[in-house]
């Protein structure tokens, strides 16, 4: 068979590997992909949201099944343009990545199911924001509807900073569109959750849950970033939390999703924070998680072909997925400076031993050579019988890697082991 994976980070990296491993595979094509993926797939330089050339070149190079792993082009509908060229895919259709594409839509569906999340208020008029913000609770928390590459969330803890991120989002437009209407919500305490999910729209099955780690700084601190490490499983993710998450909040996305004519085909990342009121919404995604996926799918022991063409196929219901029952660690090597200003161009090296389980993110081809291209550039993976050993395989692997001006935090796993502790 020959695939096409849309997308160029670690998390595609992380696909491709897994997708390689099924012996029916002779050929992958990652649109664009990135220099560091060459031993795994043939890069092709098209942009994830040139949905016409991306079509093209499918039909062209008779693609018999493709996966589109990131938001954008999920958003925008390539999946119902490749469908309707017969190409069989991966990923949700347009009327369905709205739960992502629009975090109004998202919080109107829980609303209306009854799928517990922060309680919020919606806006497309700045003074009637500003007003509300007179009386709210703080911290309170504002988001920009649409996608904002992760970068649309505020937690403000004063009326006042709450008050400049409304401004920034709808008067300055901060967040261009995607910042017209503005949810203004509830703020939540507790261990935050990822659980990404199989589904065909019927049945829904659940990775191995994951603890995604999006500060810059150690200790939570810093800036939010796309996530600078990733452990599975997540200790605070107990077998009671995980029937109530399925019972409260997975089935009922799940069939209000269909109910509502969106029928939801692919992966649903499910973003949860256990609050001292039971498991709520933080938020969806239409798609594999970055980096959770780079830990997850290393514990699939099912053949990820297959269960994404039972996904497509809607069969999901037939197949067993099972999960190994060790432990991994992710751990982000970024250029010093992300997630803001960060030079590109070191040469990088991977040691030969390390490459299997190296997700390239970052990096382009340049005279031979591989050099960093990108402010998150990689993520070792280790998997091991424990957490602490999967931990230390991958602070120890980091070691081994060179390029100048790199940087990862100390501490990824540490509340995970604390967790595990107590
Ligand atoms: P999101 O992009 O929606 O995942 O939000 C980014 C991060 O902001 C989340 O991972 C949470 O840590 C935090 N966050 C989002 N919504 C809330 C909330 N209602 N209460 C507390 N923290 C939140
Ligand atoms: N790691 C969070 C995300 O993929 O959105």
């Amino acid at each position: 068979m020959k695939l096409m994976v849309i997308g160029s980070g670690g998390r595609e990296h992380a696909i491709i590997k897994k997708l390689n491993e099924n012996k029916t595979v002779e050929k992958i094509y990652a649109l664009p992909g990135n220099g560091g993926m060459m031993d795994d797939a043939q890069c092709v330089p098209i942009k994830a949201t040139d949905l016409e050339c991306i079509v093209r070149f499918a039909a062209e190079n008779s693609i018999d099944y493709a996966v589109v792993a990131p938001d954008d082009p999920l958003v925008l509908g390539l999946v119902d343009l490749l469908e309707e060229k017969g190409i069989p895919c991966f990923g949700p259709n347009k009327a369905a990545a709205i739960i992502e594409g629009s975090k109004v839509f998202s919080k109107e569906l829980m609303k209306k199911y009854r799928i517990p999340t922060a309680s919020y208020e919606t806006f497309d008029d700045m003074q009637k924001a500003l007003a509300y913000l007179e009386t709210a609770k703080i911290p309170t928390v504002i988001k920009a509807d649409g996608l904002a590459l992760g970068k649309g969330v505020i937690i403000a803890q004063t009326r006042d900073e709450a008050k400049a991120a409304v401004k920034e989002m709808m008067e300055d437009k901060k967040f261009g569109k995607s910042g017209e209407h503005v949810v203004i919500e509830e703020f939540l305490t507790g261990p935050e959750v990822s659980v990404l999910s199989f589904t065909d729209g019927k049945t829904v099955v659940p990775m191995i849950s994951s603890m995604d780690h999006k500060r810059a700084g150690d200790g939570d601190t810093g800036l939010n970033t796309g996530g600078m490490g990733t452990v599975a499983p997540n200790p605070y993710y107990t077998d009671a939390v995980a029937e109530r998450c399925m019972n409260e909040i997975f089935l009922p996305t799940v069939n209000a999703m269909k109910a509502e004519g969106r029928t939801f085909k692919g992966c649903l990342y499910f973003g949860l924070m256990l609050t001292p009121d039971g498991p709520k919404v933080i938020e969806y995604n239409c798609r594999f998680g970055d980096p959770e996926t780079q830990v997850v799918l290393p514990l699939l022991k099912t053949d990820l072909l297959t269960v994404m063409q039972a996904v497509t196929q809607e069969r999901l219901s037939q197949i067993d997925v099972e999960f190994s029952d060790k432990s991994a660690c992710c751990l982000i090597m970024a250029s010093k400076g992300y997630p803001v200003a960060y030079e590109k161009g070191f040469e990088l090296t991977v040691p030969q031993e390390l490459r299997s389980r190296v997700y390239i993110a970052g990096a382009a081809q340049k005279d031979g050579k591989l050099v960093t291209s990108g402010g998150r550039v990689l993520g070792i993976t280790s998997v091991e019988e424990t957490l602490r050993e999967a931990v230390d395989a991958s602070y120890a692997a980091a070691k081994e890697i060179c390029f100048e001006n790199a940087y990862y935090r100390n501490d990824i796993g540490a509340k995970a082991l604390k967790a595990l502790e107590e």
